[in-house]
């Protein structure tokens, strides 16, 4: 037996912190897991632009028990490795911290017990090891890893630790996907380079890694101090886009169906994703795995953290044929221009930024390379989604509403910034119940203007209940929301300015104090982040 879960509900139960002593600890570790897998955050180079190779951090992997094809390393990439394992698999991964500060590891919409989640308050200090041991409870579905401590998860990812968890299970075998060579992640974000190639992030971070954030207008004004205290509060956006860790992506590709998995693993960086020759696409999965049947979308729009799976299929294009995936214009989510949000002094220079929220650029360049049969057929079902029934919640008719805020230059939900270990009252739930969570991004309008939020709970897979939008904010927000697919489970739901969602979320197995914030890393590092806690 499998019996972590008892301890922690035994711990819970206690009413006491939820922090397990060591001993408990070791004594499960005893327990022998499927899959074990080690983890070294460290730093290295990874060759990314011509010349110089670029100082990263990285996740080295290994694999200590199990099959081989339990991790896979995207070649040439600074990106983690892949992990893929089963639903029903035991796993045990061991993360040794050979950074000179604190890290952790969060895995991104996987449903675990709130000791293995990588809440920030479990850390492993440099030269320590944290050891993560759990039952693959998920759905097939791409899920993602990251660190998460705090004030820091921001700065941890964008210089390169980040990687992809795909879980499988028979739900998805039977529907026949792609596989293997045609099985393709894609994981998107932007970074910033110096001309020695050095990733740019915070000028205060120039001495681990990074060198002057792009001078310019606002360099000039502000000096770093202040441009730094606008970026970590607002959001790094970089002006090259990488795919898997490279630029200028292109992939040669073959004349039949593919399965894209994209993963916008960006710090702040929103996609409003589209094919140039205006065909549609397919869409098969989201955050939590598989879409009952596929639905069509003419573009995607894809926030920090979020997922979203694609049937591809080149074989209607002739050998040869050059194709581009672009991030169309959108409303962006600051003032900037079109002064509709009234952003104020600090909207207009932050409108100043080379590649701003909203502005068009190419992502990545599909060459349809070689001709090739396949004998695969989009299917007409992919999974089955119980759908949670919205009367069955138990506070139906009084949501919790939970309000993005901005106070004194700081953020925080209903006015509250993150405390390490505490909840308040409006944010304990019942461990066995259904709830309506209502997320508002209609509060935060201040001297910054308002900003689009892309809000995570950790632990668990919601539904997409219903959305609505301030009339004044409905014309920006529809530049977006043809994009969104919310008929599939889902960890984060997306929220431009004026913008609500009401989402069902359930809480099972796992009594605990989660983490729920905007995906944004820099809004999180900066308070946009709470615990909610599920009691007994
Ligand atoms: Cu991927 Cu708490 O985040
Ligand atoms: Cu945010």
């Amino acid at each position: 037996m499998w019996t972590r879960r008892d301890v922690v509900k035994t711990l819970a139960a206690g009413g006491g912190m939820l922090a397990m002593p060591a001993t408990i600890r070791e004594a499960l570790g005893a327990l022998e897991p499927d899959v074990e897998i080690v983890l070294t955050a460290t730093k290295g180079e990874a060759p990314i632009l011509s010349g110089r190779a670029t100082p990263v951090w990285t996740y080295r992997g290994k694999v200590v028990k199990g099959e081989a094809g339990s991790m896979q390393s995207i070649p040439g990439s600074y990106l983690g490795p892949i992990i893929r394992v089963r639903k029903g698999q035991r796993v045990r991964l061991v993360l040794e911290n050979g950074l000179a500060e604190a890290t952790n590891i969060h895995w991104h919409g996987l449903h675990v017990p709130d000791d293995m989640d990588g809440h920030p308050r479990h850390t492993a200090a440099p030269g320590k090891r944290f050891v993560y041991e759990f039952e693959i409870k998920d759905r097939a579905g791409t899920y993602f890893f990251h660190p998460h401590p705090h004030g820091r998860t921001g700065t941890q990812v964008y210089f390169g630790l980040a990687g992809l968890f795909l879980v499988s299970d028979e739900e998805e075998q039977a529907a026949k996907l792609p596989l293997g060579e045609y099985d393709l992640p894609l994981i998107l974000q932007d970074r910033s380079f110096d001309g020695e190639n050095r990733l740019v992030f915070l000028s205060d971070e120039r001495a681990r890694g990074g060198g002057m954030m792009g001078g310019g207008m606002m360099g000039g004004m502000m000096g770093g101090g202040m441009m730094d205290m606008m970026t970590r509060m607002m959001g790094f956006l970089g002006d090259r886009v990488l795919v898997n860790g490279r630029p200028d992506a292109i992939l040669s590709l073959a004349t039949r169906p593919y399965r894209l998995r994209l993963l916008n693993a960006s710090n702040a960086r929103i996609f409003k994703l589209a094919w140039d020759d205006g065909s549609p696409l397919t869409v098969i999965g989201t955050d939590g795995g598989l879409l009952e049947a596929p639905v069509q979308r003419s573009y995607v729009t894809l926030a920090p953290g979020e997922r979203i799976e694609l049937w591809t299929d080149f074989s209607r294009y002739a050998v040869g044929t050059e194709l581009t995936m672009r991030s169309l214009p959108f409303a962006g989510d600051m003032a900037m221009g079109g002064g509709m949000m009234g952003g104020g002094m600090m909207g207009m220079m932050m409108g100043n930024q080379e590649l701003p929220n909203g502005a068009a650029f190419p992502v990545l360049k599909v060459r349809v390379a070689r001709s090739e049969k396949a004998p695969v057929t989009l299917p007409k079902r992919l999974s089955t989604i119980v759908r949670y029934r919205p009367e069955d919640a138990v506070n139906y008719r009084r949501p919790r509403v939970f309000h993005i805020t901005m106070g004194m230059m700081e953020w925080g939900i209903n006015g509250r910034g993150f405390e390490m270990e505490r909840v308040a009252e409006d944010e304990i739930v019942r461990l066995n119940t259904l709830e309506v969570w209502e997320f508002a991004n209609d509060a935060s309008m201040g001297m910054m203007g308002m900003m689009a939020h892309p809000m995570h709970i950790h632990g668990l897979q919601f539904q997409i209940l219903e959305r609505s939008v301030t009339r004044a904010l409905r014309e920006a927000r529809d530049s977006v929301s043809a994009g969104y697919v919310d008929e599939g489970w889902k960890d984060e739901v997306f929220l431009m300015p004026g913008e609500r969602a009401k989402v069902l979320v359930a809480f099972k197995d796992f009594p605990g104090l989660f983490p729920y914030h905007c995906h944004m890393l820099e809004h999180g590092d900066t308070g946009l982040m709470r615990n909610y806690l599920v009691r007994v």
